[in-house]
Formats: C-alpha cells, structure tokens, sequence
C-alpha cells in the first residue's frame, strides 16, 4: 500500500485516499503495458457530454467506482456517467472524478491523468457537488507520464509524491510546491484562434509580440491536450493556462467541466500561490449549477491570471 505520510492526510479520508492510490497503481500498469494491455483507446460509446468515450476512459470509471465502494464515500459522480452513484448510504462524503484525463493522448503515449475532488456529502446525490468550489475539503490529480505522480491538497497547501514503481508505493516529493508567481509559457488551443473573445486574442498577442510589446520579455508556448499535463507542468515552473469560452456553437463556457475538472485543479493552483479564473471571478468563489457544466478556464502564475482578468474588464 502507499507509503503516504499520515500526518499530511485528515484521518477520516484515509481510506479515499488509499483506494485512490492503489487503484491509480493498477491503472499505471495497464497504461504502461499500452497495446499489450488491449486497444485501450478504441471508441467504445458517448458520454453525457457527447465526447467520445474510449475504452480506458470507461475502465478507469469502472476501477474507481469499485475501489471507492467501503471507504466513507456516499456519492460518486464521474464524467463518463450521467448521474450520481450512491455507493455507501453511511459515508460521509462525496468524490467527483475525470476518471481519465486526456483521453486523446491514450494511444501516442503522452502523459494522461485522473482528477478528483472531494466534499462532505450534503442531503443528495446532486446537492453535494453543486455547491462553492471553496467547500471541497480535498482535490487532487494522478499524472501517468514518464512518472507517475499524484499531486493532493487538503486545503493547507498542495503536496506532490511520486511513485516508486519498485516498492509500489507513492513517496513525498514536496510537502509544500509553490508554483513561481512569473511566467514564462503560455498555454492555450491555437487553433481556435479565429473564434476567441477580445481578450483572449488581446492576451495571446501580448504573449506573441514577446520582449517587443507590453510584456518586453519572451513567451514560450505548449499545448499538450491533457489538462493533468499543463497544470502539473505549471505547478512545477509557472505558466499560464487557457480553455476560455469561444464563438463555437456549445463552447460558450469553453470545454472544460466544472466539478471534476477546473474545480479541483482551481484548488491545487490557489494552495500553490497560483491564481485561477474564469476571466471575471475566481473559480473558487463559483458555484456550479449542473453536474457537467463547463466554465471558461485562465490559471497559472499570479501576474498572468491578474493580467489576463484585467484584459476582461
Ligand atoms: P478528457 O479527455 O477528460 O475529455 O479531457 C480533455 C480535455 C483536457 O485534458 C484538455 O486540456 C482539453 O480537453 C483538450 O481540448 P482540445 O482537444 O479542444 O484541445
Ligand atoms: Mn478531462
Ligand atoms: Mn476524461
């Protein structure tokens, strides 16, 4: 089992968590078998949001969901199903997880993650997660890249381990990672330039024109399709992030979803000194109306975020 500090982690989520942890384990191994382990990014239906499902995206759901049933979680809700789970009539909390992150990079070997976030558990299914994003009591990723890593927060800062594949177990790496208030990459779909709002196009061209314009110092830019990816690589050297709203039809709050996907990172970035926004308010301060709505999504480096929510008036 993991070898996680105790100290670091409240006691009553001691169970969430080591099911998390040995679950995210037996997922790293079929992820690094890859072809050998089946065609784990063949089509295989819809989710609720339309996106195609691949078939580790509906395993990765299938191996949470059962890991999780005994450890104090009475709601479970995922992106690759409809509606909320009840799994335990007596826990007292509730996890909503993107079981598999970046499901596109499956099958090219690129770093793929899971997210979760954690609430106490509130009177139902729904109203548990529909409720501030500062009410989560916990929020974390696993990263399956050239390391596997889980990056946690339980609201006194954001502590990274990494996984010792020959013990089998995660180690602490940093108690406290602080995420460097400057930035020197931006991050962001170049492709749907001709579809972004003024300031999103106003910040991208700042960060293009370099030491020649406003910010007279260089951007570098990275796009890797994996939101576990860019946030991890953010945490580690500063950056920026974008998945803004834009003029496509159903991308009005951009793609990415709010419980599962920019909640938790929103809470990991602001416990690393980091900011997070939807481009008029802080993620944290929002409360999502639906399990699978998305939110436009801007965070990274503190100046950036502040720079990028001043360009939106
Ligand atoms: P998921 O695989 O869980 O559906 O999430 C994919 C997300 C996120 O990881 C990434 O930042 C973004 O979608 C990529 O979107 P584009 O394909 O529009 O670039
Ligand atoms: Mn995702
Ligand atoms: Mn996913």
């Amino acid at each position: 089992m993991p070898a996680i500090d105790p100290a670091l982690i409240p006691n009553a989520l001691r169970p969430i968590i080591d099911a998390l942890c040995a679950t995210s384990i037996d997922l790293s191994r079929v992820i690094a078998r890859g072809p050998l382990a089946g065609k784990l990014g063949a089509g295989v239906g819809e989710n609720s949001d339309g996106d195609q499902q691949k078939a580790l995206d509906v395993m990765a759901d299938e191996m949470f969901e059962a890991a999780l049933r005994g450890t104090g979680v009475r709601y479970y809700a995922s992106e690759e199903q409809e509606d909320v789970v009840t799994l335990d009539d007596d826990g007292g909390y509730a996890l909503a997880t993107d079981p598999l992150d970046g499901s596109s990079n499956i099958d090219v070997n690129v770093t793929i993650g899971t997210i979760f976030s954690i609430f106490e558990a509130a009177d139902n299914g729904e109203a548990s997660f529909l409720r501030k994003s500062s009410d989560q009591i916990a929020a974390g990723y696993i990263a399956y890249g050239p390391q596997t890593l889980l990056a946690m927060t339980f609201g006194d800062g954001t502590q990274l381990y990494v996984l010792d594949p020959e013990r089998c177990e995660f180690v602490l790496v940093e108690a406290r990672m602080t995420l460097p208030e400057a930035a020197k990459e931006f991050s962001i779909n170049a492709s749907n330039r001709r579809h972004w709002t003024p300031p999103i196009l106003a910040y991208v061209e700042e960060c293009e024109r370099g030491r020649d314009g406003a910010k007279g110092k260089d951007m570098n830019f990275r796009w890797v399709g994996s939101l576990v990816a860019e946030t991890h690589r953010i945490l580690t050297r500063g950056g920026t992030f974008l998945y803004p709203a834009d003029a496509r039809p159903n991308y009005e709050n951009g793609r990415l979803r709010m419980v599962y996907e920019v909640g938790p990172m929103a809470f990991l970035v602001e416990q690393a000194g980091g900011k997070a926004t939807d481009g008029m308010d802080p993620i944290l301060s929002l409360t999502a109306e639906a399990l699978h709505e998305r939110r436009p999504f801007v965070f990274g480096s503190a100046e950036e975020v502040e720079r990028i929510a001043a360009l939106h008036g």
